[in-house]
């Protein structure tokens, strides 16, 4: 399966490094890399798990702390909640930030303080999207604030009800900042990803698809279903 090779992969670094650096996502995509992901960690892993830095690739802004909708929450009721990363360790931007610009400061500060991570995870929108880079004329390399697409909205309405609407704005990695790391896990299931997965192993780089930058990393991964894509 998929999501569970995926998992395998953070599972080996977690055993072998002493400080595991781990880039995580979220998104209806990895929901089973995650399930996969607490049922490989075994008892032998809870040293290695106390000694993990993880960080978030992006949070939506305008979300109270303790709504069931930001990533913080989607990251703490799949995973935090199973392992025992102590909170000081686990970085996602704030979603309610009385200074979004600064927030943006403090997160890129962490990343570079922790270090390169050992891996990334990470989706990819239908728009070609990493992160919340979104297709754009230019890209920016470190965390910063997205006016989100109507098509990411859109995409992103099905994990809100009817009378919460998904957030116009959002904090993300930028796109040196998802580089910045040894190795790159891309999950990208079903026919709806096809498109992008293509255009982003295309040959060619454009901002107008953020995921085609991911050809500069040397170790790249991707999990897809899709056949003959790339
Ligand atoms: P999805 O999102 O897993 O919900 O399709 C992926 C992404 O937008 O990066």
């Amino acid at each position: 399966m998929l999501s569970r090779s995926a998992a395998e992969l953070f599972i080996k670094i977690l055993k072998v490094e002493k400080r595991p650096i781990l880039g995580f996502a979220t998104g209806e995509t990895p929901k089973l890399f995650y399930e996969q992901l607490v049922m490989l960690s075994t008892p032998d892993l809870l040293n290695a798990w106390k000694n993990t830095e993880a960080f978030n690739l992006d949070e939506y802004i305008g979300l109270p702390p303790d709504s069931p909708y930001t990533f913080r929450n989607y990251m703490y009721s799949r995973l935090y909640r199973y392992v025992p990363i102590p909170e000081k360790q686990i970085h996602i931007p704030n979603s309610s930030p009385s200074d979004p610009e600064l927030e943006c400061i403090r997160f890129t500060e962490q990343l570079k303080f922790v270090g390169k991570r050992h891996v990334q995870l990470l989706g990819i929108g239908r728009n070609g999207h990493i992160g919340f880079n979104e297709p754009s004329h230019t890209l920016r390399l470190h965390t910063h604030i997205v006016q989100l697409s109507e098509e990411t909205r859109k995409q992103n309405a099905a994990a809100f009800p009817d009378n919460v609407s998904v957030p116009s704005e959002a904090i993300t990695m930028g796109i040196g900042d998802i580089m910045d790391c040894d190795m790159i896990v891309l999950l990208a299931f079903g026919p709806s990803k096809r498109l992008a997965l293509t255009r982003a192993f295309s040959g060619t780089l454009s901002t107008e698809c953020p995921a085609s930058f991911l050809q500069l990393h040397r170790n790249v991964i991707v999990f897809t279903d899709q056949e003959n894509v790339i």
